[in-house]
């Protein structure tokens, strides 16, 4: 997905305002969410998204997401998002989130969705990390700062849960 910053999407140094990049966000995230279930879905939770810089009026924000993991409901989603100057054509990273959806029937009742098929090392290690709420056994500390769809997650079977979510 990719959207032109306009005046009305920034604030008055010119950057884009986060609010504006949730949105795009949230929007990558469903259409990756709804394409994989079929179904209704929405936002459960958003883990913690820092903007590593920003983009100005004019730049391209250039958004992809792909989806990580799927539990029996719930639907874990990456979204990257890059900022792209038209003029040089320079993108650089701004900001990474996860994002967990929740598929749901007409009556707004969790549904179950298909499996996930992973195909690379990469997305195996993502899931296992999904699996494990993004954190290792001995960061278990840090555990209250993981979303509480992640601490739910940590008692989950048939994982192991050694690896770290990629940064
Ligand atoms: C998301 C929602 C459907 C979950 O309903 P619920 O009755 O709590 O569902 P359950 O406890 O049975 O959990 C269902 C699944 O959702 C996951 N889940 C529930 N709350 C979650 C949360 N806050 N964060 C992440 N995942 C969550 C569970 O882990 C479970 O996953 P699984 O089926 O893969 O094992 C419900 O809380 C809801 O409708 N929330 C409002 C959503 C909304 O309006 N979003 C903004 C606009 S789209």
């Amino acid at each position: 997905m990719v959207e032109l910053v306009l005046p009305n999407d920034a604030n008055t140094m010119g950057n884009v305002l986060g609010g504006r990049v949730l949105h795009w966000i949230d929007l990558a995230a469903a259409i990756v969410a709804h394409r994989h279930s079929r179904t209704e879905a929405v936002t459960a939770s958003m883990d913690e998204v820092s903007f590593l810089g920003p983009i100005r009026v004019g730049q391209l924000a250039v958004i992809a997401a792909r989806m990580t993991f799927v539990g029996r409901s719930s639907m874990e989603i990456r979204v990257d998002v890059q900022s792209e100057d038209l003029l040089s054509g320079e993108r650089r990273q701004t900001s990474t989130a996860y994002l967990t959806f929740v598929a749901v029937d007409k009556a707004g009742q969790p549904t179950e969705v298909p499996p996930l098929l992973y195909e690379t090392e990469e997305e195996k290690r993502e899931a296992r990390a999904a699996a494990c709420g993004g954190a290792v056994p001995a960061a278990l500390d840090k555990l209250e700062k993981t979303s509480s769809r992640s601490r739910r997650r940590m008692g989950q079977p048939g994982w192991s849960c050694y690896t770290r979510r990629p940064s």
